[in-house]
């Protein structure tokens, strides 16, 4: 199939709350910007790029669902807390098939125990992690290199 590549990110629980949530640990960029730097960097990278969040679990399968019947070509996601618990999240992302890297601002192995899991870390083409809003550009550039197998 021809024509640009489109790349859907998706955003996990609590992370609308960037920019004020522990600014500390994850810095005080809004989930706005990170989305606008992505997609400025889609266009450089001409690949169309779209974005969302959801908070609850079912929402965020729907979207990895409607990602495939829309024909996206992988998916860039930070599932946030539901990394390390959703077995759902980690069936849609088999069940769809579509090339996927994981970001985290955090290092997550640098946290608490039960954050050193992830559950979609083996379904993953890739992860990025402990580069604050700076990964998800990281992790973009290198799906988008890992979809044109360059
Ligand atoms: C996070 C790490 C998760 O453990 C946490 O639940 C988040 C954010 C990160 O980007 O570092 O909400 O995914």
């Amino acid at each position: 199939m021809s024509g640009a590549l489109r790349i859907r990110v998706l955003h996990g629980p609590n992370l609308n709350l960037l920019g004020g949530r522990e600014p500390e640990r994850y810095g005080r960029v809004t989930l706005s910007e990170i989305d606008g730097a992505l997609v400025a960097r889609g266009q450089e990278l001409q690949v169309e790029v779209v974005s969302s969040q959801h908070n609850g679990e079912g929402a965020l399968v729907d979207a990895v669902q409607e990602a495939a019947t829309l024909g996206f070509d992988g998916v860039l996601i930070n599932p946030a807390a539901y990394t390390h618990t959703s077995v759902a999240l980690r069936d849609a992302l088999l069940a769809v098939g579509l090339p996927t890297v994981e970001v985290h601002l955090t290092n997550t192995h640098a946290r608490e125990e039960f954050r050193h899991v992830s559950l979609i870390a083996d379904v993953a083409v890739a992860r990025v992690m402990g580069f604050g809003d700076q990964g998800y550009l990281y992790g973009l550039d290198g799906l988008v290199r890992h979809l044109r197998g360059s």
